[in-house]
């Protein structure tokens, strides 16, 4: 053997050390759910993260390569979040409610702790239009608009473990509560008119309340559409004074607990 054959004989073993190592560490990561449903233990913990970030930082310190190294743990962590996300979630979730009740905010923030794909209904017809929301009920109307959702709805029936970001409007259509229901589980999220107009007031993309930021009409409107949500939700989670951790943990164990008692 030369030496360069040698070499790759080496790094062959290294390859053949670092897959028999993360096999191992998938197991652990499915291992650690199975323990936590058992014992009742949160799914998310985002201080261990912190923390496994922490020894990172200090194992690697003034070493060579540590961007590289970095880039490898980033996407391991990824991974196991997938690996966590698809063992909890094998369907879309959709997440309905009210404007402002913090559909995006959830979204961005189960992207962030379980790796899923976000689709935010609303930036992506805007995206796909070119054109604001405000800009399409003008130009062409709402019904436009609520056919546009409807045909984004149909088209994620192809995907799964996707967290669809719905547009407050999504609900009021029969059809497209069929057409979630097909491969997804629907949550709504729910706050007081008081916390709404909280979260909305310095918004300007959203017509229907341009001139109509204060409480009394978000609550006849909410009354309004309150009925078709609930009919809509597989699950109804509060978010009115809790974090984003705590909403999102508990939106897990309610899905969770609707599953076993299917
Ligand atoms: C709407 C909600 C908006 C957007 C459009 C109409 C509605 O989405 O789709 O302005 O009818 O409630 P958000 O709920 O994401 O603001």
């Amino acid at each position: 053997m030369n030496q360069l054959e040698v070499l790759r004989e080496s790094l062959g073993q290294c390859d053949e050390i670092i897959l028999d190592a993360l096999l191992m560490r998938n197991r652990i990561v499915e291992d650690i759910m199975v323990y936590k449903e058992a014992n009742d233990l949160p799914v998310l913990q985002p201080e261990q993260e912190v923390k496994q970030k922490g020894w990172l930082e200090a194992r690697m310190e003034g070493r060579r390569h540590k961007k590289e190294v970095n880039d490898v743990f980033a996407s391991i962590i990824q991974n196991s979040k997938r690996i966590q996300s698809r063992n909890l979630f094998n369907y879309n979730i959709f997440l309905i409610g009210f404007m402002g009740a913090g559909k995006s905010t959830i979204s961005d923030y189960l992207k962030n702790v379980l790796a899923m794909d976000v689709v935010e209904m609303d930036q992506c017809i805007v995206e796909r239009q070119g054109m604001s929301i405000s800009d399409i009920f003008e130009t062409y109307g709402e019904e436009y608009f609520r056919e546009l959702e409807t045909n984004l709805l149909i088209e994620m029936q192809s995907r799964s473990n996707v967290v669809v970001s719905c547009g407050g409007g999504v609900p009021m259509r029969e059809r497209n509560v069929v057409e979630m229901k097909k491969n997804g589980r629907v949550v709504l999220l729910t706050a007081k008119p008081e916390t709404i107009l909280e979260r909305v007031k310095d918004n300007h993309d959203r017509p229907l309340l341009e001139n109509n930021k204060n409480v009394s009409f978000i609550a006849d409107l909410l009354e309004k559409r309150r009925e078709k949500y609930e009919a809509a939700a597989d699950i109804v989670v509060e978010t009115d004074g809790k974090s984003e951790l705590e909403i999102c943990e508990e939106l897990i164990h309610r899905l969770r607990e609707a599953e076993a008692n299917k």
